[in-house]
């Protein structure tokens, strides 16, 4: 499968600090895959996804060294416009980038910018408000509306600009949990469509986890473990070491394993259904 993103011994160090927040980074992500990134406050994780955005070097002052592809373009070498068609970026505090009255017309600021004619603005903002739950919002002010439902308008801006590879950096973490859940039926939604390589840094590994194909641990400006997400938390105690947990039902089912109540499978549950299931056939043993 094609590369979306490659990192060739990456370095990165902001201006007057002292250490590189990115120390050296290789990394390959294959397009439509879906990335979970975690790890603790610090380690990098904003800082790897920006330098997948192009904020680092372009809005940055710092020390860049090594290189970022995307489908092949230097990232260092590329252009607002360019890396603005390629990758799209949400971040935890949507405010920070509404311009518009309206949020139909926060919608159809990227578009026009692109030089769409309107029946296609319109047929993008119909389908980034689908897939977004926000087509009651579209007449509204982007400010006079909750948390969750803000943080859907941002996500419904990037959407409707339709960049093959869509970034979230902590979308839930100023949201209530049923604002949570919608923003994870989102990614589901996203992800079942199977057209854009996602990339999202979240804490919440028990919602995360089900969506991922990969997850990805930066410890110390470094990718630390990129696995397939069951084996990626078939150790437990090696996350934990680093501030990550794994799902519960996971460490649940590893649990059962190690008392012999379970056959040492290789399918880890990582939701609550596979760990009812895992469940069942412990008991069932008995
Ligand atoms: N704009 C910035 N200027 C200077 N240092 C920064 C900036 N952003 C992050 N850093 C530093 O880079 C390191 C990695 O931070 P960050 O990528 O934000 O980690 P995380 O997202 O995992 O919390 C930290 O030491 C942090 O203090
Ligand atoms: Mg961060």
């Amino acid at each position: 499968m094609e590369a979306a993103v490659v990192f060739k011994d990456l370095e990165w160090r902001y201006e007057h600090r002292k250490s590189f927040a990115l120390n050296g980074i290789n990394l390959e992500i294959k397009k439509n895959d879906f990335i979970g990134v975690v790890g603790a406050n610090e380690h990098g994780k904003t800082t790897l996804v920006s330098a997948i955005s192009g904020l680092v070097p372009h809005s940055y002052n710092g020390i860049y060294k090594g290189s970022v592809d995307v489908f092949g373009e230097r990232v260092f070498d590329s252009d607002a416009l360019q890396l603005a068609t390629n990758v799209g970026i949400v971040f935890s505090d949507p405010e920070a980038q509404f311009t518009a009255m309206t949020v139909e017309e926060e919608l159809a600021f990227g578009l026009e910018n692109m030089g769409f004619d309107l029946s296609k603005i319109k047929e993008r903002i119909d389908w980034a408000a689908e897939i977004t739950l926000i087509q009651d919002l579209l007449d509204k002010s982007p400010y006079d509306i909750s948390g969750g439902q803000k943080q859907r308008v941002a996500i419904a801006c990037v959407l409707a600009m339709n960049p093959p590879i869509i970034i979230m950096d902590e979308p839930t973490s100023m949201i209530d949990p049923l604002g949570k859940n919608l923003i994870f039926d989102i990614l589901r939604r996203l992800k079942e469509a199977g057209e854009h390589t996602l990339i999202v840094v979240e804490h919440n590994v028990e919602q995360l986890a089900p969506l991922a194909d990969k997850m990805l641990l930066m410890y110390e400006g470094l990718v630390d473990r990129y696995l397939p997400t069951r084996e990626f938390f078939s150790d437990p105690d090696y996350l934990q070491n680093r501030g990550v947990l794994a799902p519960e039902s996971t460490e649940f089912s590893q649990w059962l394993i190690s008392e012999g109540a379970l056959p040492a499978i290789t399918d880890l549950p990582l939701d609550l259904a596979g760990g009812i299931e895992a469940t069942r056939q412990a008991l069932k043993k008995r």
